[in-house]
């Protein structure tokens, strides 16, 4: 047994950039992996859940308490891996634990016969009775948020007990298929389920053949293209006009595929759009999709149809994916087919033809199916389920929903009437093997949710050249509207198909059992009240929700809804919180959306703070007080950040650790979101002691800046930057700060949370600024004499916050990357500003608490140097703020040069900047737009006419300005005037080249810039 007051791995030390590159590479990994079983939505890399749980349950060798069997062990047992060899002192030994742990987070390592015994049996050295008797127990570990399982399976790996909890039905679902059915049945579960699989297709394949027709030359469809259609209601024209985001069908190389249309006008009736496919050259080749933001344009006439009207012509179709008929068959309206992809016999790839008549009877057949089933479920009384999911989706205006406004109400609306057909038959046949065997039943249903991923009409086809295939419905964590969709052909063999959809989970059945060491527990349970008895716990470690980031039950009911009809009986269908509820639970479900309500009350932050607190008071219950917790947290907002910690603190618990572990991808997250984060922190913690002291407010705040410090350098030592670093101070400072009971001032009063992390914003700022502009600046208040002033500080500290964190390992999707387009939903959202203007963008809560303490007034700089805007803070390009340097005429003949073209004639800026007496700053003419006077700032024209005065900054990015306009002698000779004036702008300049992005155009220019300096 480790002592109490040994610390354990995890307290002291971690590899965190080793485990980081496993951990972001492991999401390229698919065949076999466990994440392959369903879909959960944020699940943690297997990768760092490992090293973590190690380093939890592994004692620090350097401890003069460690167990000596566990360090006699550790020096035995280590050389038997490479490279971890355990040399003669603790710290060697803590350094080749360490090294293993790293090793043993690639996914490489993680099935391998000699690191899963190694480990084990040092879990089991540091676990079992002293002098290794009999009688050894395997730790329990505990985590209550459990999701899709990351955290107990690796706990599995590793020898030990778990015991894994959700709220969420579908979440245990998958709990106990993996953590209880896959290992308590072996291999065998694989061959069986194979077995029933094959069968159920072949009868599906009986039943729907005639819905899939093949073509008559022999070839196989696999998939059919579809546009959702509005009418154009311009004067003369009433042209439908098919909703398509992207014409392409095929990026390959070597067979580039996408359609183009032409407009015909028949006498007498609207005009008509009809398709070609074709083979592009390159991008330009292929026409501008027809609708971008929910705004159509019509095809025929150029006129375009406003969102609102758009939402309307879908509404009344209900969502518009299936096809509107006439009495003789004949389609008149709705969802139009664009192209229908195929398989020919003895042809590689996939290829792309028109329509025909007969692929709308199939779909005319499907629709009379459908009524049937609905018509005979109708006349018999409504008993039981109706078989197509009528429950209705979330409120409008619930987080990530967005197909509510078009008119998809209930869960059944996303599917076109054929997906519906197929997907009744093969529940059907899902409900049977459920009623003769539970565990296989379970099994199907896995198998069926991958079938529903890709067989709604809200999965897109994907024309990327490794891809070409029908994605999944949640490409994000949200159900944004999808104009054009692809249809799968589920009795295919490709992605989509009710075939590849089984080879998935079989592969993924046969991979998973063999690492499994321990047992589990599954439960469906709240987290904030929990069955486990006292004590019962070795490790809790848990991974709660989010804040406001995912709607985890809104979004599980998508599978939910059909699961439940597969498996009628099973328990875990049922809301056991609520029979009324046809859904999976909602009301106690730990998220903060102020639309839902938890007995009345909003869910707040407030209320999302007090709940995490019951959680972590839970969790302290349960876990022995020898034992040691940890919690992953990763969010982007200050916000969030506060209600978990104070969510810690009130539950009782003292922070010992933390480390930030990059888990997602660099380059995908830089494509789409500014403010996305690379790194979750693992915080670890132990229970706090029930006579813990009291705290001197002062000597908190003495200790602060040198924990921050050092741990700063040590971070971005490991590759750790940007907003990821800012958010992983919080772990050393609140070690500080949760060690007490409670912390006061000299005078008694005691100090909340929210102060604290007030300083800790502060000092962490301080501390960026001191990196990239020195100390005096750092120190500066507006005004300080020789320092920076507080647009510089502003600007350096946007661009330090910026910076994102390194992570290798991204090759195998890079490419994906690059192509990541703005989803549907940024389209949908008219106005919106991401993905239009320009410029680095940060959170404005983030900026916000950095610029406070650091004495600058944001509301003084929008328009000059930012803008904020929807929660959202831009930092201007430089070209944005030429006007406002130069007046009208400069910003002219810059944007002249940024447009290649070249410019003569005499460098009239250096009239703008008549430097004269060296020591007096430029005036600038004009002035930027101020945008909303926030707060008691003055903003007043005085204030601004004072305001007018070239800042540093000012003249920094007027040189850059000068240097994209190629006015050479101008340049040279504002830098020399800056030469004599003093070495601020030089060291400003020498900053910011550090901090501009590489890449961008910011970074070449005042690269550029510098080189010009006179030596
Ligand atoms: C961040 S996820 C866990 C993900 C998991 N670590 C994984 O790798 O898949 C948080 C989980 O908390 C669950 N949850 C939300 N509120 C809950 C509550 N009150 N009790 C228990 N679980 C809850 C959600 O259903 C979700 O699965
Ligand atoms: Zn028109």
């Amino acid at each position: 047994m480790i002592p109490k007051d040994c610390k354990r791995l995890a307290e002291v030390d971690f590899p965190i950039a080793e485990v980081s590159k496993h951990a972001a590479r492991e999401k390229s990994i698919r065949h076999g992996h466990p994440s392959t079983l369903h879909l959960w939505w944020a699940r943690r890399p297997l990768a760092s859940s490992r090293a973590v749980l190690l380093a939890l349950l592994w004692p620090d060798p350097c401890d003069p308490l460690c167990p000596a069997e566990f360090k006699a062990q550790a020096r035995k047992l280590l050389p038997q891996v490479g490279g971890c060899n355990p040399g003669t002192t603790d710290q060697d030994l803590r350094k080749a634990l360490l090294r293993f742990i790293a090793d043993f987070a690639n996914w490489d390592n993680a099935a391998e016969r000699t690191h899963l015994e190694v480990s084990r049996a040092l879990v089991k050295a540091a676990h079992g009775p002293a002098g290794g008797g009999d009688g050894y127990e395997p730790p329990l570990v505990v985590d209550p948020f459990a999701g899709g399982g990351s955290i107990p399976l690796e706990a599995l790996r590793l020898g030990c007990e778990a015991f894994a909890s959700d709220l969420n039905p579908v979440a245990c679902l998958i709990l106990k298929v993996m953590l209880e059915d896959i290992p308590r049945h072996g291999p065998k579960l694989a061959e069986d389920l194979r077995r029933v699989g094959a069968e159920i297709k072949r009868q599906a394949e009986k039943e729907l053949a005639d819905l899939y027709p093949k073509d008559p030359d022999g070839a196989t469809p696999i998939a059919y293209l579809w546009a959702r259609t509005v009418r154009c209601e311009s004067p003369n024209c009433g042209a439908e006009i098919p909703l398509v985001r992207s014409f392409w069908l095929c990026k390959k190389a070597k067979r580039k595929r996408a359609l183009k249309h032409r407009v015909e006008r028949p006498a007498g009736e609207p005009p008509r759009v009809e398709f070609e496919v074709f083979e592009p050259k390159s991008d330009k080749d292929v026409p501008a999709g027809t609708v971008a933001r929910a705004k159509a344009t019509c095809v025929a006439c150029g006129a375009v149809l406003p969102p609102e009207r758009v939402r309307a012509h879908l509404a009344a179709q209900r969502g518009g994916a299936d096809v509107v008929f006439d009495a003789k068959g004949r389609r008149t309206g709705g969802a139009r087919m664009l192209a229908v992809v195929t398989l020919r016999p003895g042809e590689p790839g996939r290829h792309y033809r028109l329509p025909t008549e007969r692929d709308y009877e199939a779909v005319r057949s499907a629709q009379a199916r459908l009524a049937k089933i609905l018509d005979e479920w109708e006349h018999g009384g409504r008993r039981g389920l109706c078989a197509v999911a009528d429950e209705p989706l979330p409120a409008i205006g619930t987080l990530g929903f967005r197909v509510q406004r078009y008119g998809m109400l209930q869960w059944g609306d996303l599917f076109t009437a054929r997906q519906k057909v197929a997907l009744c038959d093969l529940q059907q046949r899902a409900k049977k093997s459920s009623q003769e065997s539970a565990l296989l039943g379970e099994l199907l249903a896995q198998t069926l949710s991958h079938v529903l991923e890709r067989n709604s009409a809200l999965s897109r086809w994907r024309p990327q050249p490794y891809m070409e295939t029908v994605e999944g419905i949640f490409g994000r964590q949200a159900l944004p509207v999808v104009w054009d969709f692809a249809e799968a052909v589920p009795l295919s063999s490709s992605t989509g198909s009710f075939e590849h959809s089984l080879g998935v989970v079989v592969n993924c059945v046969a991979g998973t059992g063999a690492l499994v060491g321990g047992q589990a527990q599954v439960q469906l349970a709240d987290a904030t009240n929990h069955t486990l008895p006292d004590d019962a716990a070795g490790v809790w470690f848990t991974d709660p929700p989010y804040y406001d980031a995912i709607p985890y039950a809104d979004l599980s009911d998508f599978f939910f809804v059909w699961l439940k009809r597969a498996m009628p009986d099973h328990p875990l269908m049922h809301d056991p919180f609520d029979a009324a509820n046809p859904l999976t639970p909602k009301q106690r479900e730990a998220v903060q959306d102020e639309t839902k309500r938890d007995d009345g009350r909003p869910k707040d932050r407030a209320w999302f703070e007090e709940t995490m607190a019951r959680a972590f008071a839970e969790g302290r219950r349960v876990l022995h007080e020898d034992g040691v917790g940890a919690v992953v947290f990763a969010h982007k907002t200050t916000e969030g950040w506060e209600a978990l910690l104070s969510g810690m603190i009130r539950g009782g618990w003292t922070m010992t650790g933390s480390w930030p572990i990059a888990t997602e991808m660099g380059s995908r997250l830089r494509a789409r979101e500014s403010a996305a984060l690379a790194t979750s922190v693992h915080l670890i913690c132990r229970t706090r002691p029930d006579n813990a002291e009291v705290g001197d407010w002062a000597g908190v705040l003495r200790e602060l800046p040198r924990r921050v410090g050092d741990w700063m350098e040590r971070l971005q030592g490991e590759g750790v930057r940007g907003a990821d670093l800012v958010f992983a101070c919080i772990g050393p400072a609140l070690e500080i700060f949760s060690r007490y009971a409670k912390v006061e001032t000299a005078d008694g009063r005691e100090v909340a949370l929210a102060e604290y992390l007030e300083k800790v914003w502060e000092v962490v700022g301080r501390s960026a600024l001191a990196q990239v502009l020195g100390t005096a600046e750092a120190k500066a208040r507006n005004g300080a004499a020789g320092a920076v002033e507080e647009d510089a500080r502003l600007t350096a500290l946007f661009l330090w916050t910026l910076q994102s964190t390194n992570v290798e390992a991204q090759d195998s999707v890079s490419e994906e990357g690059d192509d990541e387009e703005p989803s549907d939903e940024d389209h949908d959202e008219a106005g919106s500003s991401r993905g239009k203007a320009k410029g680095f963008t940060l959170v404005f809560d983030v900026v916000r608490r950095f610029a406070q303490p650091l004495g600058i007034e944001l509301p003084k700089w929008e328009g000059r140097v930012i803008e904020i805007k929807k929660g959202v803070v831009r930092l201007l390009p430089i070209a944005e703020r030429a006007k406002q340097l130069f007046g009208e005429d400069g910003a002219q003949a810059v944007a002249a040069r940024l447009e290649q073209e070249v410019t003569a004639g005499r460098p009239m800026q250096l009239t703008f900047f008549p430097d004269k007496e060296p020591g007096a700053a430029p005036a600038i003419r004009g002035r930027g737009r101020i945008r909303g006077t926030r707060g008691n700032v003055d903003v007043s024209d005085e204030s601004l006419a004072a305001a007018r005065e070239a800042t540093t900054l000012d003249r920094v990015h007027a040189a850059m300005l000068l240097q994209a306009g190629g006015r050479t002698n101008a340049l040279r000779a504002l830098l020399q005037a800056e030469q004599e004036r003093g070495p601020e702008f030089l060291r400003l300049a020498n900053a910011f080249s550090a901090l501009y992005p590489k890449g961008s155009e910011e970074k070449r220019l005042i690269d550029a810039m510098l080189l010009a300096v006179p030596r």
